[in-house]
């Protein structure tokens, strides 16, 4: 990991504590982080997450690959420097989101366990939960919602994930979802059974 390149910086401690965000929003804060194959369900899923965590009046936010790739990320390719740096500053991000109290979604093919590692090592206390979008590549290719597999294999892109540059499965995913057989409803559900079982967000009638 590169090091902090400031010097005579110092850390300041926020006034207002955690638990007080907590009581305010009736959730914890907390990362859930999405991963898998272009194609695999990750930005769907995260929006149908997203609304219905909505519906219960919970503050939840969806960053995604592409949405971000057009801002705050727009200096970075898919050179696995920059899928590095990529998942890195995403971690940061959201990690200061969840920090704030809101529920943050993130969709990401976030290629690399130990990138996906460090933005886990932010959120400590189960405050971070890895949803493994799992989808075999030849239904993702299948799907190619996009189109950009069949431009992967004709050799217009290069560097693509599940084709030319890898993807590291996660040994240690909280939730895993087969997007190929589930219904996006019953993913999405699966991911807020983790969350109440996780004490992050209330059962149904339950305050935290
Ligand atoms: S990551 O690997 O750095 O995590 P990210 O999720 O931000 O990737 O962006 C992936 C999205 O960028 C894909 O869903 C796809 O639409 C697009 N994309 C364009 N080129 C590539 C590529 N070479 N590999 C993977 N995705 C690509």
């Amino acid at each position: 990991m590169a090091q902090t390149k400031a010097t005579h910086i110092t850390w300041h401690d926020h006034r207002v504590p955690a638990d007080r965000r907590r009581e305010v929003k009736g959730h914890y804060g907390v990362v859930v982080w999405f991963t898998g194959l272009s194609g695999s369900g990750k930005s769907t899923l995260a929006n149908a997450l997203d609304c219905m965590l909505h519906e219960r009046g919970y503050h939840s936010y969806v960053l995604d690959g592409d949405n971000i790739r057009h801002g705050l990320n727009r200096d970075l390719g898919f050179s696995p420097e920059d899928r590095h740096e990529n998942i890195r500053r995403i971690g940061e991000v959201a990690h200061l989101m969840a920090d704030a109290g809101l529920i943050t979604i993130t969709a990401f093919i976030s290629p690399y366990i130990e990138d996906r590692n460090m933005a886990r090592d932010l959120n400590p206390g189960g405050r971070f939960v890895e949803v493994f979008c799992a989808c075999p590549l030849d239904v993702c290719e299948k799907r190619d919602p996009k189109g950009l597999y069949k431009k992967a294999r004709a050799g217009e892109i290069k560097e693509f994930t599940g084709i030319d540059a890898p993807y590291e499965i996660p040994p240690g995913a909280e939730v895993v979802v087969h997007t190929d057989t589930e219904s996006v409803a019953e993913s999405a559900a699966n991911v807020i059974r983790h969350l109440e079982k996780a004490g992050m967000v209330p059962t149904a009638g339950t305050p935290l």
